[in-house]
């Protein structure tokens, strides 16, 4: 212990990836958290921080270079805050996700005896983003953040992103310096735009949405003119959102529809999905049809169940699995999503759901108290997961199944712990790749009722 002080420097070798992308290597038994390098290299880390049960450290050096090392693809990595992955090759990102997700369960959850799947990745890992969120700072510069900062890198090209959006960004960072329109800073409280939005969809349609500090936008006229005179894209809709708030929230409350469509329409299947530019929509739209594949083949329906779609968003979990089940509540708090939900409806003539606009919490009691029989429940709640009281409402209404959809293996894991405790027996874990080149992964979960032990 004596040598592990700030400026000292140690060689180690990189064990694993955490979730916020540092490298993880230990010496003597004591862990560092390393700012570079990748799984399998040997590196020489700068100690820059010392904790009481971990250090922190910088990769100085590649003494030897993982076999797993590729060429990032992207010019932007490592400094960019989006990706954490590129050096890594793609099937080794797979089976990383799938140690993250056991370990997560086991660490967390302490579930050890239940087997994990293999990742279901990507054909094609990059170019397959249909959302895209970027800031706007100094200079008419559009991109991401550096790594832990607040600095802005600018970005012409994202690789994770359909190509579309790269042509985007070029129309409105030359309209920007063409009309002199400046971005917000939020330090002096001056200057106009603040943030980007751009959603594709499978068919190149393209909705655009302005975000600015407060209703002024000059010559917003001419930057439509621009957007839908662009001939790789076929822009349909474009928006200016009024974000007052000087939070790291990408929208705020207020839009001006300034050309084109109310919403975009995208497909997942044979169902088509109407989009505003505050709904969830899951962003990788090739995957999607996997991941709501797996919830498809866990549930097994039989054609006479009535089930319960927490979290639903548009309804896309829903209508996906509509022509199989008897009756399908859906239940989302967003009230745009709900809206967008009730529309999908039409648009795919289905009546075999109901929508419900409130909390996934405050809505399940409510059905419980009908005494509505549950046969199934899917969850697909945000990065938090789910709310303790929300668990005792699905146990209360006693499904044979819950089909839980989880973005974050840890939250994942502490609800897993929770239900197993109610005697929900968990039988298939799926990790499925939906955010290639990034440390995060989608996962779908079958537990089935099997009685609480005597
Ligand atoms: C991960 S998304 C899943 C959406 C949908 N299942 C899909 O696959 O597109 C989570 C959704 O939960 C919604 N949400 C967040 N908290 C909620 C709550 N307490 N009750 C109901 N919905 C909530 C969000 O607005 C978002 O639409």
């Amino acid at each position: 212990m004596e040598t592990f002080k700030v400026g000292n420097e140690l060689i180690l070798d990189i064990m694993d990836i955490n979730s916020d992308g540092m490298g993880v290597g230990k010496c003597e038994g004591f862990t560092f958290f390393i700012d570079g390098g990748t799984i399998g290299d040997k590196v020489k880390i700068r100690i820059t921080e010392m904790k009481k049960r971990f250090g922190i450290g910088k990769a100085i050096e590649i003494i030897e270079k993982s076999r797993y090392r590729i060429e990032s693809k992207c010019k932007f990595f490592p400094k960019c805050d989006g990706c954490q992955l590129h050096n890594l090759d793609y099937k080794k990102q797979l089976e990383f996700k799938r140690d993250m997700v056991k370990n997560n369960l086991e660490r967390i959850g302490k579930i050890t005896d239940v087997e994990i799947d293999d990742t279901l990745g990507m054909d094609y890992p990059y170019r397959y983003r249909n959302k895209a969120e970027f800031k706007v700072g100094k200079g008419s510069n559009i991109g991401y953040f550096k790594r832990e900062t607040h600095d802005l890198i600018p970005i012409d090209k994202c690789i994770i992103q359909n190509e579309i959006v790269d042509g985007i960004l070029h129309i409105i960072r030359d309209y920007m310096k063409g009309y002199k329109v400046q971005a917000y800073d939020s330090r002096t409280k001056k200057g106009i735009i603040k943030n980007i939005l751009i959603r594709t969809t499978k068919d190149s349609k393209v909705m655009v949405v302005i975000v600015t500090k407060g209703d002024n936008l000059p010559h917003k006229e001419e930057l439509v003119k621009l957007l839908i005179g662009m001939k790789e894209a076929i822009v349909v809709s474009i928006y200016q959102n009024i974000n007052e708030k000087d939070t790291s929230l990408t929208l705020g409350s207020r839009d001006i529809k300034l050309y084109g469509e109310d919403k975009i329409i995208d497909y997942i299947g044979e169902y088509k999905f109407l989009i505003s530019p505050k709904s969830f929509f899951q962003v990788n739209s090739v995957q999607t049809e996997v991941l709501y594949n797996k919830v498809l083949e866990y549930l097994d329906l039989k054609g006479d169940e009535t089930l319960v779609d927490l979290y639903c968003g548009i309804g896309t979990i829903a209508l996906y699995i509509s022509k199989y089940a008897k009756k399908i509540y859906g239940v989302e708090v967003v009230k745009e999503a709900i809206e967008d939900a009730k529309e999908n409806l039409k648009l795919n003539n289905v009546d075999n759901i109901e929508f419900i606009q409130g909390k996934s919490e405050d809505i399940l009691p409510k059905l419980n108290e009908k005494g509505i029989k549950i046969d199934a429940i899917i969850v697909d709640p945000p990065r938090k997961g789910l709310d303790k009281t929300l668990i005792d409402s699905i146990i209360k209404a006693n499904p044979q199944k819950i089909v839980y959809v989880s973005c974050n293996p840890s939250t994942l894991a502490r609800d897993l712990a929770c239900i197993k405790e109610e005697g929900y027996g968990i039988e298939k874990v799926q990790p499925v790749d939906m955010f290639g080149m990034t440390v995060h992964v989608e996962c779908v979960i079958l537990m089935t009722y099997c009685g609480l032990e005597k």
